[in-house]
């Protein structure tokens, strides 16, 4: 499959994805000088380096080669790979795992959760952000309201958004210890009046792949139509973002 993430327009319309999750790395993770860290799904490389400035080693791994590209343009001396969540190859090399706003695309999750717990010591940590129960609730309605008022087939999203419960089970399952876990509501900006249709454009290429263009198009115009009222507050569009935060530790 052809590699749908643009690393440049990602850093400028998608900034927050990663700084509002600066806290995670700092308060939830907690990285320790001389630890070996993986940061699962890194996209550009902004918070593993912000990991590594903590004096910990950090392994930044993305199954885009663009984004890993990109994040060792900018980050020369750090190490990163192109590696599926799914299939990550290994055992016991890390003190902690590190994901922000990845696993969503990770679907399914029980082996990714089982390569995790493989890839960490005993005693390591799990520490993790995503999208959870009712996530981008209102995009996802848009788009199943423009497809129905079209005449087409519902288009099943890529993402997976558990509930709290999902999320400890699975990660359990794995032999990862929930210590802590946190949903919470984050409406988060989408710059620009065209904020929406860019966040549509930008995260959902997969997800309306299906579909020729001009009935994407479409499916866009009659989306933001149906998002307006509910996400455009007079001066910006805002979306219902809903986050899961979990630290889980290999028993
Ligand atoms: C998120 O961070 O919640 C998210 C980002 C892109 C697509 C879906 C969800």
């Amino acid at each position: 499959m052809s590699d749908p993430w643009n690393a440049e327009q990602y850093r400028q319309r998608h900034a927050f994805v990663f700084q509002s999750s600066e806290d995670l790395a700092a308060e939830w993770l907690r990285p320790q000088p001389g630890e070996k860290i993986l940061d699962l799904g890194c996209g550009s490389g902004e918070l593993t380096a912000r990991i590594a400035a903590s004096g910990a080693e950090v392994v930044g791994v993305d199954a885009s080669p663009a984004m890993i590209a990109a994040a060792q343009q900018s980050y020369p001396a750090m190490r990163f790979e192109v590696q599926n969540a799914h299939t990550l190859p290994y055992e016991a090399e890390f003190d902690a795992v590190f994901s922000n706003a990845a696993l969503h695309w990770m679907n399914p999750l029980p082996p990714v959760f089982g390569r995790v717990a493989a890839a960490l010591r005993p005693g390591g940590r799990f520490v993790l952000e995503m999208g959870g129960a009712g996530n981008v609730q209102t995009t996802l309605d848009a788009v199943a309201y423009a497809l129905h008022l079209l005449g087409l087939p519902d288009l099943p999203s890529p993402w997976v958004f558990p509930t709290s419960g999902e999320l400890c089970t699975g990660l359990e399952a794995a032999g990862l210890r929930v210590e802590r876990l946190h949903w919470f509501e984050r409406p988060s900006l989408l710059t620009g009046e065209d904020g929406f249709r860019a966040w549509l454009a930008g995260f959902g290429g997969a997800w309306l792949a299906p579909l020729g263009e001009a009935e994407r198009e479409e499916v866009i115009r009659l989306a933001e139509e149906y998002a307006r009222p509910r996400l455009w507050n007079g001066e910006a569009w805002v979306s219902d973002y809903r986050r899961l935060r979990a630290l889980a530790v290999k028993g």
